[in-house]
């Protein structure tokens, strides 16, 4: 297995060339013109393939709105130019919270999320012009046994998971609280379409609840666990209601976790990659989502799938895998998924290790149909302008560029308010002092 290595290419040659000594080939695309072409999605149009993962700044207030920190972090995305801003997570329901300051909607406050994407578009259009409207999703979560919406919270879970565990007793969720958590996803649905949001994205991914589901093959004695059908009626019960919004969905491809305690894996109990599931519940709910944003790994527990680092969370030791070879799985992943179904939009992950270089093999994967969008995590908290900056002056600037030192991800495991502790300054230690 290639040993870890912290970021330290000068040129892009010589990123090309490690990529290769691993036996990876990079997309790449020396134009970046591909990037910045408009596209649609369900007859929306999508302004370019730049697209804002959804990453959680754990500065909600009280009532689940966004707060100040909130619309500086959007305004500053609307203004950077990207076609799509996929919204973090936001609770359906107050227990469902992963902390006391995520985001949460419910019909006491959409009428503040309507100001909110108002907000988000006019910031927009104030820069670009009335023909540039960034296509907006919302992310609907509830985090199942990760939530702590407050001290001493009571955690639940769907089903066993010895590699997953947590720390102490927890029950177990019952049909009829599931029943319960489903008719408040059903009713966020329409609140996402009320609050003006272009699209609604019914979360699957990163351990949380509907993710737990996929992968809940021993919970046999529900009807959400077990089969194929069980593990995806709560997905299916959602996704199909009759509303015009458009319906996405963030999917963990693979967990990197043998089955049966894994999605997307070889049911076989080794460590080997199988698409036969994923593909089918693609396939079948195709139907209703055109929209699929592809992630992988679950952050608590092997974040290097999901978000390739430099250094890990806490300066944890680094993971025996080359970031690059993170990087070559997702793309693979997902370009096999984008190829399988080329009429549905597929969202990549995973770009921000590759710093300035990521709009070349970014270019290089929608190029070579391995996707439809690019998708930008902790390099939207770094540099929320590198669209504009892309569709100025053709690069980026590796002053502003996402180092990727898991900062971000130690803010939310403190909980106070995420961002980048490099490059923005109310994050840094210094503007954090002033803000105290
Ligand atoms: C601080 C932080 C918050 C995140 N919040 C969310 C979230 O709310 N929903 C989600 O699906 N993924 C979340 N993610 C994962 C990112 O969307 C993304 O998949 C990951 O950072 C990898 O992409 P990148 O390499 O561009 O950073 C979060 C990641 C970080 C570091």
């Amino acid at each position: 297995m290639a040993q870890h290595e912290k970021f330290h290419y000068k040129s892009a040659e010589e990123l090309i060339a490690k990529a290769k000594e691993l036996g990876i080939t990079l997309p790449w695309s020396d134009s970046i013109e591909g990037l910045l072409k408009p596209t649609t999605i369900a007859g929306v149009q999508v302004p370019n393939r730049l697209t804002v993962q959804p990453m959680e700044g754990f500065d909600a207030d009280n009532a689940g709105l966004p707060g100040q920190l909130a619309y500086r972090r959007y305004g500053r995305y609307a203004a950077g130019g990207s076609g799509m801003i996929w919204l973090e997570a936001c609770s359906v329901v107050p227990d469902g919270r992963s902390n006391p300051f995520q985001l949460m909607i419910n019909p006491e406050n959409v009428r503040e999320y309507k100001k909110f994407t108002d907000h988000i578009r006019q910031t927009a259009m104030d820069v670009f012009g009335a023909d540039h409207r960034p296509f907006l999703v919302l992310q609907l979560t509830h985090s199942g046994r990760y939530s702590k919406p407050y001290d001493g919270y009571q955690t639940k879970i769907f089903s066993n998971n010895p590699i997953l565990e947590l720390p102490g007793e927890h029950s177990f969720y019952t049909d009829a609280e599931i029943d319960e958590i489903k008719a408040a996803y059903i009713r966020a649905v329409g609140l996402a379409e009320e609050a003006g949001f272009d699209a609604v994205d019914v979360k699957a991914c990163h351990g949380y609840l509907l993710h737990e589901l996929l992968y809940a093959y021993d919970r046999t004695d529900s009807q959400y666990g077990g089969s194929f059908e069980n593990r995806t009626r709560f997905l299916r019960d959602v996704l199909r209601t009759p509303s015009k919004i458009i319906k996405a969905v963030r999917l963990n491809s693979v967990d990197m976790i043998p089955w049966p305690h894994g999605f997307g894996m070889k049911p076989d109990g080794t460590q080997t990659i199988d698409l036969t599931e994923v593909k089918k519940l693609i396939a079948e709910f195709s139907q209703w989502v055109p929209l699929w944003n592809i992630s992988a790994g679950i952050p608590r527990y092997n974040a290097f799938v999901g978000r390739p680092f430099d250094r890990g969370v806490f300066g944890a030791t680094p993971p025996e895998e080359h970031p690059l070879t993170g990087i070559d799985r997702l793309i693979r992943v997902t370009a096999d998924l984008q190829q399988t179904f080329p009429d549905l939009n597929f969202v990549g992950t995973g770009y921000s290790w590759l710093r300035q270089f990521y709009p070349q093999v970014g270019a290089g994967v929608v190029g070579q149909g391995k996707a439809s969008f690019i998708g930008l995590g902790r390099s939207s908290f770094a540099y929320p302008d590198a669209p504009k900056d892309l569709m100025e002056k053709g690069s980026l600037n590796p002053k502003k560029v996402c180092v990727a030192c898991s900062r971000c991800t130690e803010f939310m495991r403190l909980v106070v308010p995420s961002g980048c502790a490099i490059r923005d300054y109310p994050y840094t230690e210094k503007g954090r002092r002033e803000n105290k």
